[in-house]
């Protein structure tokens, strides 16, 4: 038996004890091989194929310019690299919201063709029939409350949500509505951390937050910005853990530099 083969991976059960314990789960984003590798060899306990890749490896302002053919792409380099980790899929704007039959062929896509875990679809009432239809076929749903990038153009700005009590209500209500319907976890974004902490204690599921604050059940960032090699963002919430933006500038300025005064390479650097 290989070395791959002992490693116990994380599941969905897996998280669920996780919560039941009050271990805190641990959740990144990843959408190649190599970080994934990375990620998954440092103990992370959830990846997640973001469709964040739309700003992050792509370049656009927004989520929503992303394919499903994109997402597979990367979800599929993210599953080769991990070993350890529950891999989970956004399903990308327009492939699930208002039909629920356009939304299970979509998360079949993935499943099938990535070989990831899970997928996540942000919204609650509104996209509840995807998430049941989907969740009929066996594949676990993580839902996503609170501030939904794929929503931007109608949220205006990417303020901090659920401040007013009718949309923490709403909150809250879709929330159990996720539960019930059974999604195995629910992503909460930017939104204020009493409110958070109460929606963790409030369902059974595991609660992970990004700008939601300590009291919920694990966090989630964007590798890129934790790692620091996009030092344009600079929200509340964001703590970097290495400046890796300064780190490649330098080396690959004296690279540059090496090459153009032929230092590199030198006599033990060819054949
Ligand atoms: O796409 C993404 O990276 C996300 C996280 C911010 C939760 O949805």
């Amino acid at each position: 038996m290989g070395e791959a083969s002992q490693v116990k991976r994380v599941t969905t059960h897996v998280l669920q004890e996780m919560k039941a314990t009050g271990e805190p789960i641990a959740m990144l984003t990843a959408y190649d091989f190599s970080m994934a590798r990375l990620v998954d060899a440092a103990g992370v306990d959830v990846i997640l194929v973001g469709d964040s890749a739309s700003n992050v490896m792509a370049g656009h302002e927004t989520t929503l310019p992303i394919t499903l053919d994109q997402m597979i792409y990367h979800a599929s380099s993210v599953v080769r690299g991990v070993q350890r980790a529950l891999v989970v899929v956004d399903l990308p704007f327009g492939t699930y919201q208002g039909n629920s039959k356009e939304a299970l062929s979509s998360a079949i896509r993935i499943m099938k063709e990535s070989g990831a875990h899970a997928v996540k679809m942000e919204g609650g009432a509104e996209v509840l029939e995807g998430v049941e239809r989907i969740l009929t076929a066996g594949i676990p749903v993580m839902g996503h409350l609170g501030l939904t990038p794929q929503s931007i153009y109608k949220f205006g700005t990417y303020v901090v949500r659920a401040k007013e009590q009718e949309e923490a209500d709403r909150l809250r209500r879709d929330a159990r509505l996720l539960e019930e319907a059974g999604c195995f976890a629910i992503v909460l974004e930017k939104i204020p951390a009493e409110l958070a902490a109460e929606v963790a204690r409030s369902v059974s599921i595991p609660v992970i937050g990004i700008g939601a604050g300590g009291g919920v059940d694990g966090q989630v960032l964007v590798v890129h910005d934790m790692l620091g090699i996009n030092d344009e963002f600079h929200p509340r919430f964001l703590r970097r853990y290495a400046q890796l933006h300064d780190v490649i500038i330098d080396a690959v300025g004296r690279y540059v530099k090496d090459v153009r005064s032929r230092d590199f390479p030198d006599r033990n650097e060819q054949y």
